[in-house]
């Protein structure tokens, strides 16, 4: 059997290769998730069922070879046999979209320092992690990949890992921050609480980091969690974790109870209010998610503060209104994230991540 695994096919993207991605799956299962500029045909059943009819209705680009999808990689095989006997080149992705979890792709941020921003997006996940380098050093914020990830990328532009910082306890992914400390010999920064069980040097409020010749301040944001922090770099961009994101802000509830969730709001719009929304208009806002699948298109995903205060309605909502909103649109409970939270406050990783993290993040409201 033809097949390519994740790893490849995130290549090919990533260089531009010509590739058609055909999502073969249900449409329900595709709405949660899909990859970018994928062709989609609902004949999950119909293949399952090996209907040799399944794709007939299917336009395909011609001479390009096809990469079929679908949850976890077996009805893909069908599919790609089935294009096959049609003369189609066709390879099934291993794994399916339980395996594209850990695709990624990169895309610089524009500074008027000299200082670097890579914006590194977990694409299958929509988990964003950011590389800052200055000066031969570099800093990783929320890393959610494997360590080769950042210190490969590190490598190819010079630097050496000095920094690793998490905004806060992650419930949605693993936190790599630990292990890619331990492997590239930086100090890990956390958030100053009780939760997790292993060392780090504990962030409080107008701790600077230096990076090189720039500078990290950190600016306590609790709401989302209690010890959320955004990162302000030179004064000219803002790592916001899952405080505010260019759609939304971040849920209140997942660390806490009921009754907890709407003080949680409440914190939430005091640190928006009293902090970051009195940061210069044109700060860049850097989040540490999106909602929506991240094309293989360079562009970082980014916006400044002045355009997030037009944008997103809920920042300017009074303190009631903003609580009252939050708590009528908390989505779903995102799945696992109790055992997620349970290892990253362990500081432990499993050796296979992939089911306990499938799935989109679930972390803002808009
Ligand atoms: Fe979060």
């Amino acid at each position: 059997m033809n097949t390519m695994n994740a790893e490849t096919l995130r290549d090919w993207l990533e260089k531009g290769k010509p590739v058609t991605v055909l999502d073969i799956r249900s449409t329900a299962d595709r709405s949660s998730w899909a990859i970018p500029g994928s062709l989609h045909i609902d004949a999950y059943a119909a293949l399952k069922a090996h209907d040799a009819h399944a794709l007939d209705g299917v336009v395909l680009p011609s001479d390009v070879p096809v990469v079929t999808v679908c949850n976890s990689g077996y009805t893909s095989q069908i599919a790609s046999k089935q294009l096959q006997a049609r003369g189609i080149e066709s390879r099934s992705l291993e794994g399916g979209m339980q395996a594209w979890s850990f695709a990624w792709n990169t895309a610089d941020v524009p500074l008027p320092s000299s200082t670097e921003v890579i914006q590194i997006r977990r694409v299958g996940k929509g988990c964003l992690s950011y590389l800052i380098g200055s000066q031969g050093e570099a800093a990783v914020i929320d890393a959610s990949l494997q360590p080769e990830v950042y210190i490969d990328l590190a490598k190819s532009r010079g630097w050496s890992i000095t920094a690793v910082l998490d905004t806060h306890i992650h419930a949605d992914h693993l936190s790599r921050s630990r292990l890619l400390a331990e492997q590239s010999g930086a100090t890990l920064y956390l958030p100053d609480q009780q939760r997790v069980k292993y060392r780090f040097t504990a962030l409080r409020n107008g701790s600077i980091i230096k990076v090189g010749g720039a500078s990290l301040m950190v600016i306590p944001t609790p709401g989302h969690t209690a010890e959320s922090m955004s990162y302000l770099l030179d004064r000219q961009a803002l790592f916001t974790g899952d405080t505010l994101f260019l759609q939304g802000v971040g849920r209140p509830d997942l660390h806490a109870t009921t009754e907890e969730t709407r003080s949680h709001a409440q914190l939430l719009h005091h640190s928006l209010h009293h902090h970051l929304l009195l940061l210069p208009a044109r700060t860049l806002v850097l989040p540490g998610h999106t909602n929506t699948p991240t094309p293989f298109d360079k562009i970082p995903l980014t916006a400044t503060l002045g355009d997030l205060w037009n944008k997103v309605e809920l920042l300017r909502l009074s303190e009631s209104e903003f609580v009252d909103a939050l708590v009528a649109r908390i989505p779903p409970v995102p799945p696992n994230h109790a055992r997620i939270i349970e290892l990253n406050e362990a500081g432990r990783l499993i050796e296979n991540p992939i089911r306990l993290e499938a799935g989109a993040n679930n972390c803002g409201i808009s």
